[in-house]
């Protein structure tokens, strides 16, 4: 499959959303942080605007939750229109019925894991996730610097995807660059979050382009 790149609206301006969703029609889907001040330390948006987002936007919603209770809200995440939810391993009990529950709203179901959480004990889940979230940098922020001891995570977790045959997207978040994008595509991911890459670039149309081409190279 071809790279997906999705651009993280955390960069954009938070007074003109749609417009800066407009710079972004030419991207795979539109990744939305949604930070709750507990489960990181950082507030952004909720539902009301995610329902907002999903009736403007060019491209489809990918939601990424980084809050609290998991179970309690990521469904209505669905329900707002959001064509994929992920939520924090360590923010859920159940969570096989988790994605259970996303993937009867209609959306893609994803995983996330902070950087130091092992992805082994999604492994065997594989074939209930649309996608694996490895986080290439402690979630909260953008602009952080990409943390190269995640790549033998993200190795594990491409060999094991490829094993167990699911075709689970493999999508990384924090610190994606020109300088880092295609050393992370040889460790195996094919979906990739770039926030202050795309939307700190002097034309965002052509950064988006030329990501996918060093990933895709
Ligand atoms: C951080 C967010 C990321 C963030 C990435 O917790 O999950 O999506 O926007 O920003 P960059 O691409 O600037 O590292
Ligand atoms: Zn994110």
């Amino acid at each position: 499959m071809p790279a997906l790149i999705n651009p993280s609206i955390l960069s954009a301006d938070f007074a003109n959303l749609e417009r800066d969703l407009a710079k972004i029609a030419s991207a795979d889907f539109a990744h939305v942080d949604i930070m709750d001040n507990h489960f990181v330390p950082n507030l952004t948006i909720g539902l009301p605007v995610v329902e907002r987002l999903a009736q403007v936007s060019p491209v489809p919603l990918d939601v990424h939750l980084m809050i609290d209770d998991a179970d309690r809200w990521a469904p209505a995440y669905a329900e707002a229109g959001a064509a994929s939810v992920t939520f924090h391993a360590e923010a859920t009990q159940a969570p096989v019925r988790l994605a259970r529950e996303l993937r009867a709203r209609g959306a893609r179901a994803g995983v996330a894991l902070r950087p130091a959480s092992p992805v082994e004990p999604l492994l065997d889940l594989l074939d209930e996730l649309d996608m694996v979230l490895v986080m290439t940098v402690e979630p909260g922020f953008g602009g952080q610097s990409f943390i190269d001891g995640t790549l033998p995570k993200i190795r594990r977790a491409r060999a094991a995807i490829d094993a167990a045959g699911t075709g689970t997207w493999l999508q990384v978040d924090g610190g994606v660059s020109r300088d880092t994008i295609r050393l992370i595509a040889d460790a195996g991911a094919n979906v990739f979050v770039a926030g202050s890459a795309v939307y700190g670039a002097p034309d965002v149309a052509a950064e988006i382009a030329a990501l996918r081409g060093l990933a895709d190279a």
